[in-house]
């Protein structure tokens, strides 16, 4: 069976993006559930790596890598203990943070997204001040967060780039995942997380601006480390399912699948990040981009998007290189020298390159 996601949004979240896949799973599966969750935990990991049900529904793989670091990150969840997604950019830990939110509460969207201006009140509740001082503080005048809602709910709350917000700030959750309780002094009561509460959180360790999680909040999260794929065949794979998936959702006039140019795009991104070419030989410079998968997913959905407007509508290396040069170029003065000495080392002469090397010279100047 196929899903069809809602046509008029950008952005379908997963659980209307995959509701098909989602109710197949809710219905056939007779494990137990941990309390409240919309499935076993079984169904979810099988949700997340894909597989064949009895019934025949076909469900997608969401996750390419290794089925134990989701076992984990699926059975902490059923603990008392939340879950840290930790990797460097672009490892799918937001992706896996939406998807397992999905399937366990059948909601994604209890998020609060970690920035440097991120305060306490959006990790526990604030006030409508017109309501506050017509008729002061009242459960009607409170505002609740995300992870409060969560809390009542029992649903899991996601909270993104938890190591963004300022250390006092993410202190707040101490109360929150220790004793799974929101007090709110201004009305002398609390709010009590209902049993299938629980904390996803994804932080990255590459960035810059970053706090260190304390140690007390450390204690309460048990870590899943993402890594990044292990074979270029993982990579191409990601890339080339996400690309299908972002063309259909963009409604970009049909190109056909360009495996050769993903296949491109995946060995320039792992040689610069390895700082060594594919056959072990040639040590290059790594420039100060990331060139995640993330990024390789974006210059192969931008090339897309040039070569149906504006090329001959199937994807061609000068509708690549651009976009490359762009995520690799990052710092004007080092990066371009990494990058020329690549173009002029690796590039020039490997066999069935010449036409990517030349586009790529008329974009680097
Ligand atoms: N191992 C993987 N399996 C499936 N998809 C992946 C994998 N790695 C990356 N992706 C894809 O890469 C894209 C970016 O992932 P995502 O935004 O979740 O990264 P992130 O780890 O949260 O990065 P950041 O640290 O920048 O927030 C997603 O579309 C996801 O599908
Ligand atoms: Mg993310």
């Amino acid at each position: 069976m196929t899903d069809t996601a809602p046509v008029s949004y950008l952005r379908p979240h997963a659980e209307q993006a995959f509701a098909g896949e989602l109710a197949a799973l809710h219905r056939l599966d007779d494990r137990p559930r941990p309390p409240q969750w919309r499935m076993s935990p079984w169904a979810v990991v099988t949700y997340l790596m894909g597989g064949t049900l009895n019934d025949g529904t076909v469900i997608s793989q969401k996750y390419v890598g290794q089925r134990r670091l989701m076992e984990v990150a699926v059975a902490t969840l059923a603990t008392d203990r939340a879950l840290l997604l930790l990797g460097v950019p672009g490892t799918a830990k937001s992706w896996v943070s939406e998807h397992l939110s999905a399937a366990i509460s059948g909601e994604s969207t209890l998020m609060v997204q970690g920035t440097a201006g991120t305060t306490e009140e959006a990790i526990r509740y604030c006030w409508n001040y017109a309501r506050l001082l017509a008729e002061g503080p009242s459960d009607q005048a409170m505002v609740a967060s995300p992870v409060m809602t969560a809390m009542r709910r029992g649903s899991i709350a996601r909270i993104e780039e938890l190591t963004r917000i300022p250390a006092d700030v993410q202190d707040a959750l101490i109360t929150v995942l220790s004793e799974k309780t929101l007090p709110v002094p201004e009305l002398g009561s609390e709010v009590q997380a209902r049993k299938g509460f629980n904390v996803i959180a994804t932080a990255n360790d590459r960035d810059k601006g970053v706090n260190e999680l304390s140690s007390a909040l450390r204690r309460r999260f048990n870590t899943v480390v993402l890594p990044l794929p292990t074979s270029s065949e993982d990579e191409i794979r990601i890339v080339s399912t996400r690309v299908a998936e972002l063309s259909a959702a963009l409604e970009l006039p049909a190109v056909p699948p360009a495996l050769e140019e993903i296949r491109r795009v995946v060995t320039v991104f792992r040689e610069l990040r390895s700082g060594v070419t594919a056959d072990g030989r040639t040590r290059i410079k790594s420039p100060s981009g990331t060139l995640s998968t993330a990024e390789a997913i974006s210059v192969i959905t931008s090339g897309m998007a040039l070569s149906a407007h504006f090329g001959n509508g199937s994807l061609q290396p000068d509708d690549i290189a651009a976009g490359i040069v762009g995520s690799v170029i990052k710092d004007p003065v080092a990066d371009q020298v990494a990058w020329s000495e690549y173009l002029e080392v690796v590039v020039r002469d490997r066999a069935g390159w010449s036409q990517f090397y030349s586009a790529c010279r008329e974009v680097s100047g």
